[in-house]
């Protein structure tokens, strides 16, 4: 759907800044449904204005005509990495970060939730799209969740081509899978669900053969007990996400503040701190254990800023995939 750079905002007297940018793929960019939901919903996400949610800075079309936004760039990793990376060391993600990790995003999510419009009247916005790498923990312990209504754009445009959707069906609720219900608090917290179930049992927990598979295992909503798999958790972090992964959305913790509390509970019986220190030395610890560098480093050298010829436009609107331009380098 989108490739994501990290690219570098410049100012005067050499001024330099990191930011994000998300570039929707050429294909979708001439989609003038997509388009519209896509305009819409990145205008919803300006105004979130929250400290673990993705701050959206700008929103455009470049030169090739393909859409952009410009986003907050967390340094860092995202929590499909961070959990990985315990994985593959062979060991189990720590269950105390873990919640802590969970409680951030889910302030994130009750403050999307509860938001108003500029009368003050109840404006909502659902994530809808809460998988593993939309949650992005930065070396300074901050957990953000990127790509808020995003999926929204997807789903309006009926934009069906199977490399959007694969992958994706296994986050879902069932009862979104099932009837295509109306996305609600509670279809966002199944999704949370089922995140914090798989970084704590380091697996997944809806994974089909293809996405058909995941799809009726969605709907089976047959979980297995965390505590099997984990026998060292606190009974009562077992049944917080347990109870975000009942099938009766009713049954399910009525906020996401709620749920956000619930988790917060089980940590104040925990002697480690689960702050944003030793948050972020975890981000640290695994960046290194997946081969990557400790920052991001600024490029040495910037690339001259170029425009693209009149030929290179058009040849984009052609083209069916998305251009790739060489916006920096980011590494050495
Ligand atoms: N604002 C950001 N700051 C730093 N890294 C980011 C940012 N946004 C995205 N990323 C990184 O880029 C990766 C790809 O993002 P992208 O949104 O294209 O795919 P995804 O998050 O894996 O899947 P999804 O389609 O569910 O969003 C993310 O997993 C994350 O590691
Ligand atoms: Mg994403």
């Amino acid at each position: 759907m989108a490739v994501v750079w990290r690219a570098i905002t410049r100012g005067a007297h050499g001024f330099v800044r990191a930011v994000a940018v998300k570039r929707i793929k050429a294909s979708l960019s001439h989609n003038q449904e997509f388009v519209q939901m896509f305009v819409e919903e990145a205008r919803v996400g300006a105004t979130l204005d929250h400290p673990n949610v993705v701050q959206l800075h700008d929103f455009g079309i470049d030169e090739w005509g393909s859409h952009f936004l410009v986003m907050e760039w967390v340094e860092g990793v995202d929590l499909r990495r961070w959990s990985s990376s315990y994985r593959d060391a062979g060991w189990h993600a720590p269950w105390h970060l873990t919640a802590a990790i969970g409680i951030e995003a889910l302030r994130g999510l009750h403050a999307a939730h509860t938001r108003t419009d500029p009368f003050g009247q109840a404006a909502p916005a659902f994530h809808r799209d809460v998988t593993p790498g939309n949650v992005l923990i930065g070396l300074n312990g901050i957990v953000k969740l990127a790509d808020f209504g995003l999926a929204r754009a997807m789903d309006r445009a009926k934009v069906t081509r199977p490399e959007m959707v694969k992958g994706k069906v296994a986050y879902v609720a069932p009862e979104v899978a099932e009837h295509g219900a109306e996305p609600t608090a509670q279809s966002d917290l199944f999704m949370v669900g089922i995140v914090l179930w798989e970084v704590l049992a380091g697996r997944r927990l809806f994974k089909g053969d293809n996405d058909l598979e995941s799809l009726k295992l969605v709907m089976q909503c047959d979980v297995p007990d965390l505590s099997e798999t984990r026998p060292d958790l606190p009974s009562d972090l077992v049944r917080a996400v347990h109870r975000a992964l009942e099938r009766d959305p009713g049954r399910r913790f009525g906020s996401a503040q709620q749920m956000a509390r619930a988790l917060a509970r089980v940590l104040r019986r925990v002697a480690e701190p689960t702050d944003a220190e030793p948050l972020g030395q975890s981000v640290a610890t695994a960046r290194e254990r997946l081969g990557l560098p400790p920052r991001d480093l600024p490029p040495r050298k910037l690339a001259p800023l170029k425009r693209a010829t009149s030929a290179q436009r058009l040849e984009a609107m052609d083209s069916e995939d998305s251009l790739e331009i060489p916006l920096v380098e980011t590494r050495d």
